[in-house]
């Protein structure tokens, strides 16, 4: 019987490529999206797509159903829904940081929560969750996403301890930088009239940081390793994802504090900024 992976997230990008990569392997895919109407995947009976927003608790019960009654079951899910809210702190409004967190976080965790009963009931389950190199290394002006990304890992490392003896692992995927709608369509700019103080640094620092959407790796390298994740039995957490993911979580670990933010500094505001 083939096995069921359920996808957050699936009209662009990393989700995409994971439907796509499954399918193509013999499972059943549930590739959710908050606007099914607008996907260009072709269902089959192998792959369908169910609507959901994951900051809506209806949504999330209505997508995990309609997987059930067409697959009977559900082994592996994938929490990859996120954006990211990008911008000086100070011009992000509280409804701002809320909705990232509403999306990055606690949609991510409420997918889990929704899901925890049939894997346990099934002593067996895969929670593979999509964070970011910035769950561990932090860019300028990207304060609210990092936050959402840090919180992705402590919580999936927690995690884990308390489903291993229900035989559910949870993974955390780590991309690096990945050509998708994520710097372009996906991405939240906040912006303050009046504030311009934070002006210059926006001007040197956007550019380098939106270099990503031409330089980043294609979005199948990282579905690659979610499919590794599902699939390769072993008791590991971590999956650092295309885009020099392992160098720079690598860098992360070797450099003090104080070089690796005078790299970062230099390479993304340059120098004589504010
Ligand atoms: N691209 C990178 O460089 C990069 C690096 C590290 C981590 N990541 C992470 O990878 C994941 C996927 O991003 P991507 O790069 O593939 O970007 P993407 O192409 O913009 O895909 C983002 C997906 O999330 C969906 N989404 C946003 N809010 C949602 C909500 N409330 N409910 C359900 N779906 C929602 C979007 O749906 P709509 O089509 O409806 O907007 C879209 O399908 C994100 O968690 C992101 O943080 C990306």
């Amino acid at each position: 019987m083939p096995k069921t992976v359920l996808i957050t997230g699936a009209s662009t990008g990393i989700g995409r490529a994971a439907a796509v990569l499954f399918h193509q392997n013999g499972w059943n895919v549930a590739a959710t999206m908050r606007s099914p109407e607008k996907s260009d995947l072709v269902p089959t009976d192998r792959l369908i797509c169910p609507a959901l927003d994951v900051t809506e608790a209806v949504s999330i019960e209505g997508a995990i159903a309609t997987t059930l009654e067409q697959f009977q079951h559900i082994d592996v899910v994938v929490n990859n829904a996120g954006y990211a809210l990008i911008g000086p702190f100070e011009a992000c409004t509280p409804e701002q940081i809320e909705q990232q967190f509403a999306t990055n976080v606690f949609g991510l965790m409420n997918v889990t929560r929704a899901l925890l009963p049939h894997f346990r009931q099934q002593q067996a389950g895969i929670v593979i969750n999509v964070a970011s190199i910035g769950g561990q290394l932090a860019l300028p002006l990207y304060s609210p996403y990092h936050a959402t990304k840090w919180a992705v890992e402590g919580f999936s490392d927690s995690l884990a301890y308390e489903l291993e003896p229900f035989n559910i692992r949870v993974k955390i995927v780590e991309p690096g930088p990945i050509k998708t709608d994520f710097y372009t369509r996906s991405m939240a700019i906040a912006h303050r009239p009046g504030l311009d103080v934070y002006d210059a640094l926006v001007a040197a620092a956007l550019p380098k940081l939106n270099q990503s959407e031409q330089t980043g790796s294609p979005p199948e390298v990282t579905a690659q390793v979610i499919y590794r994740a599902a699939t390769d039995g072993r008791d590991r957490l971590r999956y650092p994802a295309g885009g020099n993911a392992s160098f720079l979580l690598l860098l992360r670990k070797l450099l003090p504090d104080s070089l690796l933010r005078r790299v970062i500094r230099q390479s993304i505001i340059g120098r004589g900024t504010p």
